[in-house]
């Protein structure tokens, strides 16, 4: 509600639109991708939180959508109350993109195809997309759906975006399957829900403990306190899976769909989408869809991508840049004190020889893998993930594998690798 009703308004009617897309083209495609209907729950453990959550729910009623505070959920977890929104969705998004590849058989798509720059060709009416291996690509339209922009300047999105990691688990259980999906209101975020095995039993998703990529924190807990969860709910069940994944979040937590920057026509960009990507990326497909079409799209104001309100929100800005000066700056000019030496196995640290900063990880068999441990994109220091084991950047959350590998945007190159003797 921060930017008026009305914008509020159009960003609740931009993601229920986009329930009702992915439901209409599940169905006229005929995408087995396990769609069912739900209600959502906004939960909480905290006694503190119920008045926040019984104010959401009147203001999502004024703006026209049905909302309603319920005291008791069939969650078997200690609960206070929660806000209860009717006809939500639940689908299993990697079923539901290969349908879409299904549905679309003229369509070529090319995976494993790194794209590291966008230029304007020299007649200015089309651009080049090159690639790693510097091939060229001309397009007239380009559409940078890269989860972070990969392209600086213009554009500025690392002026205004950062990104933060949440982890998941999958647990096999014999309970039963939640009939609504979860997430709390309170601080660490915990989400919840259930989907059916094809051996009968039920597979518990629970996600959550997110952090800004790069925070100088010690992880190694983050799954177990999930898992705890999941004990909770069923001391008997097996886990499964574990991952974790990365989101882009703007600023002012609104994703920026649209044109790319005033100085690039014709190239958009959808990003930002803050955990919420299978309704955020809908919404995104039909406005830059309308835009290289020529329509008006009645959700696009809000999701502007060039707005300037972001960067005025100053306190987020300010932890931006504080952020930024610390890795730049401050942790560059830090003479590290832990040396070679002081490696245990399965750790890394950051140690300095002959004046260089070094990033050295040694595996379980004592073997060093060394890198300079500043990020590829803009020049941060590095930060060392030890549950991930992976070099995170704090700016604007780029990793790399302990061998210096890229994994994740905006950095675009690896690392360099530094020859121990
Ligand atoms: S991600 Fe931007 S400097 Fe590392």
């Amino acid at each position: 509600m921060s930017l008026g009703k009305e914008k509020a308004k159009q960003y609740l009617e931009a993601n229920e639109q986009a329930i009702k897309n992915i439901e209409k083209i599940i169905q006229e495609e005929q995408i087995e991708c396990e769609f069912q209907k739900k209600e959502a729950y906004v939960f909480t453990q905290k006694q503190e939180e119920i008045q926040k959550i019984k104010k959401e729910v009147e203001v999502v009623k004024s703006l026209g959508f049905p909302a309603e505070f319920v005291e008791n959920t069939e969650l078997p977890l200690k609960t206070l109350g929660a806000i209860k929104f009717p006809n939500q969705a639940q689908f299993n998004p990697c079923k539901y993109v290969q349908g879409l590849i299904e549905a679309m058989p003229n369509v070529e798509i090319y995976e494993n195809t790194k794209v590291i720059d966008v230029k304007q060709s020299k007649n200015q009416t089309e651009y080049e997309i090159i690639t790693e291996n510097q091939n060229k690509i001309n397009a007239k339209y380009v559409v940078i759906a890269t989860h972070y922009p990969i392209i600086n300047i213009p554009g500025y999105y690392f002026l205004k975006m950062y990104q933060s990691l949440s982890y998941v688990i999958g647990a096999e259980t014999t309970k039963q399957e939640l009939n609504g999906m979860y997430i709390n209101s309170e601080e660490p975020t915990i989400s919840l829900r259930t989907t059916s095995l094809e051996n009968g039993k039920t597979l518990l998703i629970i996600a959550g403990m997110d952090h800004k990529t790069g925070e100088k924190k010690d992880l190694s807990q983050k799954y177990e306190e999930l898992i705890k969860i999941a004990k909770q709910i069923d001391p008997n069940c097996e886990i499964k899976y574990k991952w974790c994944t990365e989101d882009c979040i703007s600023l002012d937590k609104i994703p920026y769909i649209g044109e790319f920057s005033n100085l690039m026509p014709n190239v958009y960009v959808g990003t930002g989408y803050k955990k919420w990507g299978m309704t955020s990326s809908n919404v995104a497909a039909n406005i830059i869809a309308n835009k290289i079409l020529g329509k008006q799209n009645e959700y696009e104001e809000v999701f502007t991508s060039t707005r300037l309100k972001p960067i005025k929100n100053h306190q987020e800005m300010g932890n931006m840049i504080k952020e930024v000066v610390k890795s730049l700056v401050i942790e560059k000019l830090k003479v590290p004190q832990e040396t070679i030496e002081n490696i245990k196995t399965g750790e890394a640290k950051i140690i300095e020889i002959d004046s260089k900063k070094l990033g050295v990880y040694k595996d379980e068999k004592g073997k060093l893998y060394a890198v300079k441990p500043v990020c590829s994109h803009l020049g941060c220091e590095l930060s060392w993930n030890n549950l991930e084991k992976t070099w995170d950047c704090p700016c604007h959350g780029s990793r790399f594998t302990y061998e210096g590998k890229s994994i994740y945007d905006p950095s675009i190159y690896d690392l360099e690798i530094i020859e121990l003797e």
